[in-house]
């Protein structure tokens, strides 16, 4: 047993929650939107071929933003062929992921779908093959109420309304080598402010996201933040950050490290576009999309990656999700909430089938993968403000991370309701976890509305169309209450959720 201790003082505010750090990605890749989201003929399918099972999941994981149309598909996406009549548009080669595009699902659809998930929709452009005159085009299509032959396009589409689409990706991963059109950092600077010109020129409002480097590893990592916001600081409003979790040893406390990695990078961004403003002299404060983030290693490469034979909508990227991944999924969450400060946005890569939280069969079921339980309990529960955590844990030795507490945690109160939600992962494999927890200057517990726990014998357990609910939320029995102070039981290796109401004033 070892003792930890959290501690939450009212007046430790990080900063409001922004809601969109619960979103996802949908992109063009194996079995996400085709035989995932859209699958015409499906008994769940409704009349535009959306599969209400899938819909209904997505309600539940509660997302509250979803980027489309990549990741890598956008950068050799054209547009226009998913838009307008469904039989003349072009059946193309997706050479991101070496697949047949039937352009079938497009735009639209997304849009559609979007709304009868309740998502807001984050649009990407194509600045691999293409450039700033598409994108400013694409916009005007999107946004652009009537009056102009894109907009009337679009109107004649079906779609009287704009679609208002608020959040705009610049590109995706344009430093990467398997990126269609990979630039140098001052290539896509520039290319960014021209684009970032154009499509605000058309629709002021819009939030734009320049592309960060692709992930940590990468040589240029940090170079390229700094030079590509030399080039469009002013223009922007956020720098992406992409993150994969990755288990090359095998070894679950390294594993869990990812964690303190993912926290390390946010701040190393962050420094860089403040370094940015201050040679600027600019109060301007570039904020951190972290489009994509997830776990993935066990489907990433050769067959999981590419087949053969130029498939529509074949198996890739089907990761399948156990429960040392749910923990770490849950811990990734934490660090999120703990930069709200930071990281407005935030997309969990990928949604369905292809890294996928949701896993559906053609024509048969749809299921939660492990890592959709904590996604989904934090995207439920973390209301209002983030308050800071200060955690007293013992430290646990890794070869990579060398000093892991034991303890990872974030927690929020809602001044609307008066809830208080706290995330607590104990990463302790061996042992269990006495957690205190201290409220200062909260009002006293009136009583625990949800404990939950998620805890598995088996690390390597997973969910499977058969037995879909092999991990689950289990409740969490072991807390006591006395006045502010609580103190709960963790089991080793178990992300918990408690959620307090307090005694009126
Ligand atoms: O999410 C899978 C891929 O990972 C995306 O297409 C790309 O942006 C990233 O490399």
């Amino acid at each position: 047993m070892i003792r930890t201790r959290l501690l939450l003082d009212r007046d430790y505010v990080v900063a409001p929650l922004d809601r969109r750090v619960f979103g996802a990605l949908v992109e063009h890749v194996g079995r996400c939107v085709y035989g995932g989201i859209f699958e015409p003929g499906h008994p769940q399918a409704d009349e535009r071929g959306l599969r209400r099972d899938v819909l209904a999941l997505t309600r539940e994981l509660g997302v509250s933003i979803v980027r489309y149309p990549g990741g890598n598909f956008v950068s050799g996406y054209d547009w226009e062929d998913g838009v307008g009549p469904v039989d003349q548009r072009p059946v193309r080669l997706d050479l991101a992921w070496q697949s047949t595009e039937s352009n079938r699902f497009g735009t639209n659809e997304f849009v559609a779908w979007c709304r009868a998930a309740n998502v807001e929709p984050m649009l990407a452009v194509n600045l691999g093959t293409r450039g700033a005159q598409a994108a400013r085009e694409f916009v005007e299509y999107c946004n652009h109420p009537g009056g102009s032959a894109l907009a009337d396009r679009r109107r004649g589409h079906g779609m009287e309304a704009p679609h208002d689409i608020r959040a705009w990706c610049l590109g995706n991963e344009m430093d990467a080598p398997w990126q269609i059109g990979q630039k140098t950092a001052a290539e896509y600077g520039r290319l960014a402010r021209e684009t970032a010109h154009l499509m605000r020129a058309v629709s002021p409002g819009i939030a734009l996201v320049a592309c960060g480097s692709s992930n940590r590893d990468l040589r240029g990592y940090g170079r390229w933040e700094n030079e590509v916001l030399e080039h469009c600081f002013e223009q922007v409003d956020f720098l992406s950050v992409h993150a994969y979790f990755e288990n090359p040893h095998a070894d679950t406390q390294e594993f869990l490290g990812n964690i303190d990695r993912l926290d390390l990078q946010i701040r190393e961004v962050a420094a860089i576009a403040d370094a940015v403003a201050a040679r600027r002299r600019s109060p301007k404060r570039v904020m951190l999309a972290v489009d994509e983030w997830n776990i993935w290693y066990k489907a990433r490469f050769g067959e999981h990656a590419r087949q053969p034979g130029w498939p529509r909508a074949p198996r890739l990227l089907e990761e399948t999700y156990n429960f040392e991944d749910a923990l770490a999924a849950g811990g990734a969450l934490s660090v999120l909430m703990n930069h709200a400060d930071r990281v407005k946005v935030a997309c969990l890569a990928q949604l369905v089938n292809a890294i996928g939280a949701i896993r559906t069969e053609p024509g048969g079921g749809a299921w939660r993968q492990t890592i959709f339980h904590p996604f989904a309990l934090a995207a439920r529960h973390a209301r209002g403000e983030v308050l800071r955590p200060v955690i007293d844990a013992p430290v646990l030795r890794g070869q990579t991370h060398p000093e892991m507490p034991a303890l990872v945690a974030s927690a929020s109160h809602d001044p609307a309701t008066g809830r208080t939600a706290i995330f607590a992962l104990n990463r302790d494999l061996r042992s269990e976890q006495e957690l205190k927890i201290e409220l200062r200057g909260f009002a006293p517990v009136a009583a625990i509305v949800e404990s939950l726990q998620l805890h598995h014998a088996d690390m390597k357990a997973t969910n499977s169309a058969d037995a879909p609910g092999t991990v689950a939320p289990l409740p969490l029995e072991a807390v006591a209450v006395l006045g502010a102070t609580l103190r709960v039981r963790l089991r080793p290796a178990s992300w918990n959720v408690l959620v307090l109401s307090h005694v009126p004033p």
